[in-house]
């Protein structure tokens, strides 16, 4: 008998220890299974999880428009269509981007600075790879989080095991505890002592930051690269909320770059999540490195986002599209939202913080003195069809078990406005219930 196994049983195979550690169980496949789950099947979970932008009809009037003028253009919409762009992205998206990084900031980039990739979530892979892990002389480089919550995404990235050292923040209450608004700063006594004790091959952060909506100050950003430089290793950014675009920050913060920070942007959260379009701003032997493995990966990149902007890119106006229509949009969402996490949350006489506000489209909340985790309480929410994001997949890389890693849940907040409300009315039912 040549072939044992039946036709509807699958033969059980073996996975290499690195496909099985991609292969595992991980936070981001729960949340974008999660999350896909509920936007085709279930029309009535409200969605407080995932980070998919909302649909903002500006903006999406703005790409239809653009998209009849390719198709009308034809030549255009065909060469988008029908060719290969080079690994490192398509040359006339390139340079009129070095044109404007130039003229806007007067960052001394040029095209070799640059590389396109498949989204920021493809670049961060490439980029901790290549700076963590197993370097030729025995010697084992992680990367620093100099603030923990951080990005979900990052979590099982690595291919090679704990990739990651994180720090604990500073917690303040800008403006009182009783206001229940409170905002973490990076702790540097702890972040030099890491660097002192740890072989670590890049500090990165992401300004905003996803899960908290924080922004980190420019003050804190020129310590950490003061800090990155004079350990001769990189900063890595994630901008793929804020400044140059898609500007969904609602503070004071200046774009920031340097010959040794690694700057990411992406066009997902401008409302093109579809086009899978990111883009690293890099010291060249990076920039080098990342479009390499954009070859071996997957040849070339995604071309519709990149035709898609271009002409913003040319003309400027990118950067006027968060001013003018997104941060209008998301910050009174997140105003709105903060107002009925305050209603429902001390009607139900619920003990609650909520992380400021900065940037992004994410509330961070807090609740002390929980009898269960935030993984049970988010199983709960699920069942009464409120769709989070538990907190403790945001604390990766810390070596110490803070019982602050418990107590929190990621809460998109740029959905409709009544699925949101209901939302936070049944967080803060089930939060009376499990609080001690
Ligand atoms: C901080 C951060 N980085 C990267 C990504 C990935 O974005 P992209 O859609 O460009 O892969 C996200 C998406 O939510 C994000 O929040």
């Amino acid at each position: 008998m040549e072939n044992a196994t039946p036709h509807n049983l699958s033969p059980a195979f073996e996975f290499s220890s690195i496909g099985g550690k991609l292969a595992g169980h991980s936070g981001i496949l729960e949340l974008m299974d999660d999350l896909g789950r509920a936007m085709t099947t279930d029309p009535n979970m409200r969605m407080l999880g995932g980070g998919n932008p909302a649909t903002v009809p500006e903006m999406q009037a703005l790409v239809r428009q653009r998209m009849r003028q390719l198709l009308e253009e034809g030549e255009s919409f065909d060469r988008m269509l029908a060719n290969y762009d080079p690994p490192r992205g398509n040359p006339r998206f390139i340079r009129a981007l070095v044109t404007l990084l130039r003229r806007e900031f007067a960052w001394d980039v040029e095209p070799d600075n640059i590389a396109i990739t498949c989204g920021s979530q493809s670049s961060w892979f490439y980029l901790l790879n290549l700076l963590g892990g197993q370097y030729g002389n025995r010697r084992r480089r992680k990367i620093l989080l100099p603030l923990t919550p951080e990005y979900i995404g990052y979590a099982d990235q690595g291919l090679e095991p704990d990739l990651f050292v994180s720090c604990r923040p500073r917690i303040e209450w800008p403006s009182g505890r009783e206001n229940c608004v409170f905002k973490y700063h990076i702790d540097f006594a702890g972040v030099e002592a890491v660097l002192r004790k740890a072989d670590i091959g890049a500090i990165a952060v992401s300004r905003p930051t996803n899960p908290t909506g924080n922004v980190l100050s420019d003050d804190e950003m020129s310590r950490l690269s003061a800090l990155a430089r004079d350990h001769n290793i990189p900063l890595l950014v994630d901008n793929a909320y804020g400044n140059p675009f898609p500007g969904i920050i609602y503070v004071a913060a200046q774009p920031f770059w340097a010959p040794h920070v690694v700057l990411t942007l992406s066009l997902s959260k401008l409302g093109l999540p579809g086009t899978r379009t990111g883009i690293v701003i890099a010291p060249k032997p990076i920039a080098a490195a990342v479009s390499s493995l954009t070859a071996v990966v997957g040849l070339a990149n995604g071309n519709v986002g990149q035709q898609l902007v271009l002409p913003w890119i040319e003309d400027g106006s990118i950067l006027n599209i968060g001013p003018r229509i997104l941060r209008p949009f998301y910050e009174a969402r997140s105003h709105q939202a903060l107002e009925w996490a305050r209603e429902s949350f001390e009607s139900a006489g619920v003990e609650w913080a909520i992380h400021a506000s900065e940037g992004a489209f994410f509330h961070w909340l807090w609740l002390p003195n929980l009898r269960v985790t935030t993984r049970e309480l988010y199983a709960r929410l699920k069942a009464r069809e409120v769709l989070t994001v538990p907190g403790e997949y945001f604390f990766f890389g810390l070596p110490e078990d803070w019982s602050h890693r418990h107590e929190c849940l990621r809460l998109n907040f740029s959905g409709p406005g009544q699925a949101v409300r209901e939302g936070l009315q049944i967080i803060a039912e089930e939060a009376a219930k499990a609080q001690r």
